[in-house]
């Protein structure tokens, strides 16, 4: 695997959360939970000389080891969130901490640093490298934050294990299903250890079985090792396996359970 030794990919490519070591201070690899919170939070995208307003003020308090199921209409702004919370997408207004940290406030190697130690993203769309095998898109971004190839490729290969495409280490993205490619990209996610996860419909692709193992598996982490958990779906029965559930409507977070609310 000579390309992964030293792998080209920029540092800033959100998909695998790359930066180089030493940015961000002693605390940076600390597995401990973190908290996430979001405070007066809006964005806004311009499009022909139009503003689309997505996100309105936004509050929301995800405590440390705590879970939060997001739920709400397809286009309410729930991979905009995600993304504005995971330090990908920098607010129009409002601030956005994780652990206690203004995450638009640190520098970009900083962020990166954050979104690769402590933040795992599961991409509603994957965003596999293409050119890599399964084990080796999980594999990346331990490479990057400098560790060894062999315990690299010990923890990818178990996790894929874990998310049942054990059978499929050395396929690439394109010759693998939509589920497949959403597990490998789950594993990547979960590779570092991250103190939070943030998932976009990591079940939207699976069948009903499957999608309960990756449930089970995030809310193992979260059970054993605090790991909060903030997850998009529009499964009501994974919602109602979180702690609480929001639902997005008109830019705006409302609790709901999953059950009922004005949409799904
Ligand atoms: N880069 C962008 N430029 C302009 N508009 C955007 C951009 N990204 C998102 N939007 C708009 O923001 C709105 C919210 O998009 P978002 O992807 O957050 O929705 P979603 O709730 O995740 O939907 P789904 O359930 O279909 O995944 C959509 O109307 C979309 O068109
Ligand atoms: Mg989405």
């Amino acid at each position: 695997m000579t390309a992964l030794a030293h792998p080209t990919t920029p540092v800033t490519d959100p998909r695998i959360s790359s930066a180089p070591s030493a940015a961000v201070g002693g605390d940076a690899s600390s597995i401990d939970a973190l908290g996430v919170a979001v405070i007066g939070l809006s964005k806004s995208f311009q499009k022909n000389a139009v503003t689309v307003e997505v996100l309105r003020a936004v509050d929301l308090s995800v405590e440390r080891g705590s879970s939060v199921a997001i739920m709400g209409a397809s286009g309410a702004g729930k991979s905009t969130l995600l993304h504005v919370l995971g330090g990908l997408e920098r607010p129009t207004a409002g601030r956005v901490e994780i652990g206690g940290r203004d995450v638009y406030g640190l520098s970009e190697l900083a962020r990166a640093e954050l979104r690769n130690r402590q933040v795992g993203f599961v991409f509603q769309f994957h965003h596999l490298l293409p050119e890599f095998s399964a084990l080796e898109n999980v594999m990346m971004p331990a490479l990057i934050a400098r560790e060894s190839e062999k315990a690299a490729r010990e923890r990818a290969a178990g996790l894929l294990e874990e998310v049942g495409v054990g059978h499929r280490l050395t396929h690439r993205p394109g010759e693998m299903s939509g589920g497949e490619q959403q597990r490998v990209s789950l594993a990547r996610a979960l590779v570092m250890s991250p103190a939070v996860v943030l998932a976009d419909e990591p079940t939207g692709n699976l069948d009903v079985s499957t999608g309960e193992r990756v449930f089970d598996l995030l809310l193992d982490m979260n059970g054993r090792r605090g790991t909060t958990l903030v997850v998009v779906t529009h499964n009501p029965e994974l919602a109602a396996r979180m702690g609480r559930c929001f639902r997005m409507l008109d830019g705006r977070l409302v609790a709901s359970g999953p059950d009922r609310g004005p949409s799904a």
